[in-house]
């Protein structure tokens, strides 16, 4: 073999195994969901932070306090990458004040009125944490406590599953529940969040994602102007403290038909009962749905950034909450001021206050069964 030709091959193997140590590299690194440490609670438990990933530069960032979404960020539409969730630099923050801020909500997520319910004939009584209702579990809920993670290898994108057992009688619900949730960020843009959950005595279950959005990323004042389409005909109106009447009431003809996209800003103040109960919206739409399967439950478009959030769901209701407790007392991310109706939410779920309206779908978990719902939040931009 002439020299030059020894000289090439040599070439040749170097950049071949170059290439593959990239390759090996790459896959490492999409497999990978990066862990580091986000502090401490006041009792010592360590707390992580999670990094998912996905193909499309899609990130974000999940603690085991709460299973909390501390950071979304994904592109607008010309590519510009911006953090379209609200939440606190720091641990401090959401053990501060939170309003829910990025977290799972369970057991029984939205209120139980008057704090309590039956089931097979014997009362349990929860905590009032929200006037003389339970909102969102009680006192301490699946928001504030420390839930084991662990990153699953996935093909497409990256994923986290979290667990948590509550204990039987944890604030006033009767039964273990064994709790597990899996939040996968897929390579099509899909943040998926796949829920289930035992128990070994009959109990109520409700569980959802209380992140705030604001898809303008920091770019505008508040979310009045989102345009909003919600794939329900009906919502279930409340009375004072929040508490579904019971009844299904149609939305046509009232600020509540966004049935059409309609801008979050363009009703939400008009002299309409419902709106000046709940300080705006924050109620739960009965979606129009034609089995058990997945959903279309809301979209969102953002018109200055071109973002837009589609929320697909197995659940009955979806709760659209404009943030109108917001009032500019909290501080979050980067120093930013979080006014009135900076963020929103769409909360997948059951109807409110199920466990006392034996017409809604029911939210009893029996032992054997397995508590299972999915929803998806998809972005992109146009
Ligand atoms: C409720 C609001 C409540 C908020 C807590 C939402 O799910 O619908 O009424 O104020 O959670 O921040």
């Amino acid at each position: 073999m002439t020299r030059t030709l020894k000289s090439i091959l040599a070439v040749t193997l170097a950049v071949a195994s170059l290439a593959l140590a990239a390759q090996a590299q790459g896959s490492k690194q999409k497999m990978k969901t990066g862990k580091e440490s986000f502090g401490k609670l006041p009792d010592g438990t360590p707390v992580d932070l999670y990094t998912l990933t996905n193909a499309n530069g899609i990130e974000m960032k999940v603690i085991t306090y709460g299973g909390i979404v501390t950071s979304l960020k994904t592109p607008d539409r010309s590519g510009q990458s911006g953090d379209i969730v609200l939440g606190f630099d720091n641990l401090q923050g959401y053990l501060d004040k939170s309003p829910y801020f990025g977290a799972l909500i369970g057991r029984y997520g939205n209120r139980i009125g008057n704090a309590q319910f039956t089931l097979n004939g014997k009362t349990y009584q929860l905590p009032k944490n929200d006037g003389d209702n339970t909102l969102h579990g009680g006192v301490k809920g699946f928001d504030k406590v420390v839930w084991n993670a662990r990153p699953l290898p996935v093909k497409n994108g990256s994923a986290l599953e979290l667990t948590y057992v509550s204990k039987d009688g944890e604030e006033g619900f009767p039964g273990t529940l064994t709790v597990r949730v899996v939040y996968t960020l897929n390579d099509q843009n899909e943040w998926r969040i796949d829920y289930t959950a035992t128990t070994d005595k009959p109990t109520v279950v409700n569980l959802t994602q209380h992140s705030y959005f604001n898809l303008a990323a920091g770019a505008a004042p508040n979310n009045l102007a989102h345009e909003v389409y919600l794939n329900a005909d009906r919502f279930t109106p409340v009375a004072k403290g929040l508490i579904p009447t019971g009844e299904l009431k149609a939305v046509k003809g009232t600020p509540m038909d966004f049935t059409k996209p309609m801008a979050i800003g363009a009703h939400i103040d008009d002299n309409y009962d419902q709106l000046q109960l709940a300080g705006g919206y924050d109620h739960n739409w009965v979606l129009n749905k034609t089995g058990n399967g997945m959903t279309l439950a809301a979209r969102v478009v953002e018109p200055t950034s071109g973002r837009v959030l589609e929320v697909s769901t197995t659940e009955p209701g979806i709760q659209f909450y404009a943030g109108n407790f917001l009032d500019g007392t909290i501080t979050g991310k980067g120093g930013k001021v979080y006014v009135k109706r900076y963020g929103f939410c769409l909360e997948t779920q059951h109807y409110p206050d199920s466990p006392n309206k034996p017409s809604f779908p029911t939210t009893t978990l029996k032992p054997g069964q397995t508590y299972k719902t999915t929803t998806v939040y998809k972005f992109s931009a146009k």
